[in-house]
């Protein structure tokens, strides 16, 4: 495909839906339930409006900041997302290597079908480890010691996977629960040589959890029916933060209470977050309570919020409200499924190029331009 046709994110989803057999789209693209919440975190967007900045000079322009302490050409992360190998052979690595290139952090998620070891390895780049909380503490203390090593700076615990979302285009599909696919399923992927031929030629492996479960236990049987730990509580956080000496992000946060709760226990920042409206349906956007947390923990740790981010403009409107940053989940997904790493780095072009001109055409010079004061909610 030729990506340089893509001039939007909506461009590189298309091209994905080309690409991939249904189920995998479908994966990526859908969310739980009626979808209420999916569609909600674009609304929470389009609800904001800017009241542009007049006659300033914009002639120079730094699209650069700081996140996590840390620098990054642009205010975004690549997010975890499972199953990268499904858009793409070698997803995780290929996701990898262009956020290393474009200079912004990537979290590699717990369900990576590539080991935290060899996505450091062979990537580089600034790394983060997103962190799901097995049934089996031995099995993710493991993961984080390991994540240690291997030199990830920074650890993200997922908190909203209590139970998975009713996501029902992956149960009609067969992916959930537990990859029986469907005839039609199949029938499509055979429609879908290209992806037959690379993709599926590798068996989806959980390799980051299969080196924890010793001989004779099947990744693959254990994710799906002995998945995350509803027990997860503040008193886990709080070990957590004992055992990890790096950065440490709750991810999964939708209260004031609950924000200020994580910086108590020692959270350098927190991820308002819905999962990109795969868990709860009906549930607020990080961006509808952004303000509020903003007022809340301000300057005592990071706030970085995510769903729905498919504009360089919905990035400003992250930050003028008083994000540090977005993570960018479909966004950079739907690139990988259209064109592996070349995709990624599409994305992230397109969306640099469009935060660029949405400073300019704001009369904000960088990032820090950005001020409460440039949007209004219509
Ligand atoms: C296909 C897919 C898989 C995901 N897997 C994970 C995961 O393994 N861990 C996690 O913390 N979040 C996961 N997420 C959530 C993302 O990290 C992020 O919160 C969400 O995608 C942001 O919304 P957006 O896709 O609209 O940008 C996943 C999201 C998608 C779309």
């Amino acid at each position: 495909m030729n990506l340089k046709k893509a001039l939007s994110i909506e461009d590189l989803r298309a091209m994905a839906r080309k690409r991939v057999p249904r189920f995998v789209f479908d994966y990526v693209d859908g969310g739980s339930e009626d979808e209420v919440t999916l569609n909600a975190n674009r609304e929470s967007f389009k609800r904001l409006r800017f009241r542009p900045r007049t006659l300033v000079d914009v002639s120079q322009r730094n699209l650069g900041t700081t996140i996590l302490g840390g620098p990054s050409a642009l205010p975004v992360i690549a997010g975890p997302v499972g199953l990268l190998g499904l858009s793409w052979r070698h997803g995780d690595l290929e996701m990898a290597r262009a956020a290393a290139a474009a200079g912004v952090p990537y979290g590699v998620s717990t369900v990576s079908m590539h080991s935290l070891e060899d996505i450091a390895r062979e990537a580089g780049g600034r790394l983060w480890f997103q962190c799901y909380v097995f049934r089996e503490r031995a099995v993710t203390e493991a993961l984080i010691r390991r994540a240690s090593t291997a030199g990830y700076e920074a650890l993200i615990v997922t908190s909203d996977f209590a139970v998975s979302g009713k996501r029902e285009r992956d149960l009609r599909s067969g992916l959930l629960p537990a990859t029986k696919l469907t005839l039609p399923t199949k029938l499509d992927i055979l429609m879908h040589p290209r992806w037959l031929m690379t993709v599926a030629s590798q068996r989806p492996r959980f390799v980051n959890v299969e080196r924890e479960l010793g001989a004779g236990r099947d990744a693959a049987s254990f994710l799906p029916l002995n998945m995350f730990d509803p027990a997860l509580d503040w008193d886990d956080f709080r070990r957590f933060r004992d055992l990890w000496k790096g950065k440490l992000l709750l991810k999964g946060v939708l209260r004031v209470d609950d924000a200020a709760r994580a910086v108590d226990c020692g959270a350098d920042g927190v991820v308002l977050s819905n999962h990109g409206g795969r868990q709860l349906d009906g549930v607020i956007s990080g961006m509808d309570v952004l303000p509020d947390v903003v007022r809340e923990i301000r300057g005592r740790a990071s706030i970085i919020v995510d769903g729905g981010v498919r504009r360089g403009s919905d990035i400003a409107k992250a930050l003028a409200s008083g994000a540090e940053a977005v993570i960018l989940g479909r966004a950079v997904n739907y690139g990988l499924a259209a064109g592996g790493a070349a995709g990624v780095t599409r994305a992230l072009d397109i969306l640099s190029d469009e935060f660029d001109r949405t400073l300019a055409l704001n009369g904000c010079r960088s990032s820090a331009d950005l001020s409460p004061d440039l949007i209004t909610t219509v």
